[in-house]
């Protein structure tokens, strides 16, 4: 196989400039999650609209503001969808991880099921759905009435509530199924084992988590396990494919592009992740993945 080659670019990638119309095979992603506490400063930075949703719900408490901000923090994440779809080739995969949200909104606790919101989207835009995998974070603790943690009266019913200890891994397809030539080396060199072909397509995952570094920088990040992009790149993508990643974060879906012999591109809005992204890829780089650093 060739060199791969890596380039990570510090911009925001609900424009693309960079990449072609049909020139990448596979997106392996996770976003910052809408109406999760961590992520409210990033969607309000994002978007006058969600800035001043933010501030007339301080003000006037109604739903029905609750409902537009959620919407329009998805709006803003299916700017990234859109472009996602012009690069990606015929035939090629979108696999997003994406968690619901809990929250207590004007005193009532509710849930954001952000997955659907993203199908929603994602099928405006044009992708087709396919079967969608459960990541069973085993780490989570139950909640009591949205507080965290049962205490002894979450014995009693019925005032508790489901913890959410899944995220989802949704997959779209661009098109119609990608064709190869017979026998296509690249394609036989990347088969996968028949463990691996039983394990990865079921529909649960129990993946621990990454353990978060104290750092407020990384934890700012919401890695996700290294397994994880592993598996869906062997799953949905053949050696010397290209990889994205428009929400690049520590780095991860880089490194798993360079340990399977992918090319790839990751796109990340915050230039002060540089030195982790970089001492990610140096444990996953090696003599044939050339790295380009890009700031726009
Ligand atoms: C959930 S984190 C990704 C974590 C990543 N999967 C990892 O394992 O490190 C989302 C990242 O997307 C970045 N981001 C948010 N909006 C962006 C945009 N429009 N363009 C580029 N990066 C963006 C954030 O700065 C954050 O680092």
């Amino acid at each position: 196989m060739p060199p791969t080659q890596h380039t990570i670019i510090f911009g925001n990638s609900q424009q693309m400039p960079e990449l072609a119309d049909s020139s990448v095979h596979l997106m392996v992603t996770s976003p910052p999650y809408p109406m999760v506490q961590m992520w409210d400063n990033l969607f309000v930075d994002a978007d006058q609209k969600i800035a001043q949703l933010w501030q007339q719900l301080t003000a006037d408490c109604k739903e029905e503001t609750v409902t537009q901000l959620y919407e329009e923090m998805h709006l803003n994440l299916a700017k990234v969808w859109s472009e996602t779809y012009r690069v990606l080739v015929d035939g090629g995969i979108a696999c997003i991880n994406i968690g619901d949200a809990t929250r207590r909104v004007n005193s009532k606790f509710r849930l954001f099921p952000n997955h659907s919101k993203i199908i929603e989207h994602c099928e405006k835009i044009g992708f087709t759905t396919l079967p969608y995998i459960l990541w069973k974070k085993p780490t989570t603790k139950p909640q009591y009435k949205g507080k965290g943690a049962f205490l002894g009266s979450g014995f009693l019913p019925p005032n508790a509530y489901v913890t959410l200890d899944c995220e989802f891994i949704l997959i779209f397809r661009k098109g119609k199924l990608r064709h190869f030539p017979p026998k296509d080396p690249a394609r036989y060199e990347s088969k996968l084992t028949k463990k691996q072909r039983d394990e990865w397509f079921s529909q649960i995952w129990q993946i621990t988590g990454t353990r978060q570094t104290t750092s407020q920088l990384e934890r700012r990040t919401a890695v996700y396990p290294d397994e994880i992009a592993d598996r869906l790149i062997k799953m949905f993508s053949i050696k010397n494919d290209t990889v994205l990643d428009p929400f690049l974060g520590s780095g991860t879906t880089t490194k798993a592009a360079m340990q399977n012999e992918r090319n790839s591109i990751g796109y990340e809005k915050d230039p002060n992740l540089l030195s982790i992204i970089t001492k990610k890829t140096a444990n996953g780089n090696s003599e044939q993945a050339f790295v380009k650093i890009i700031n726009r």
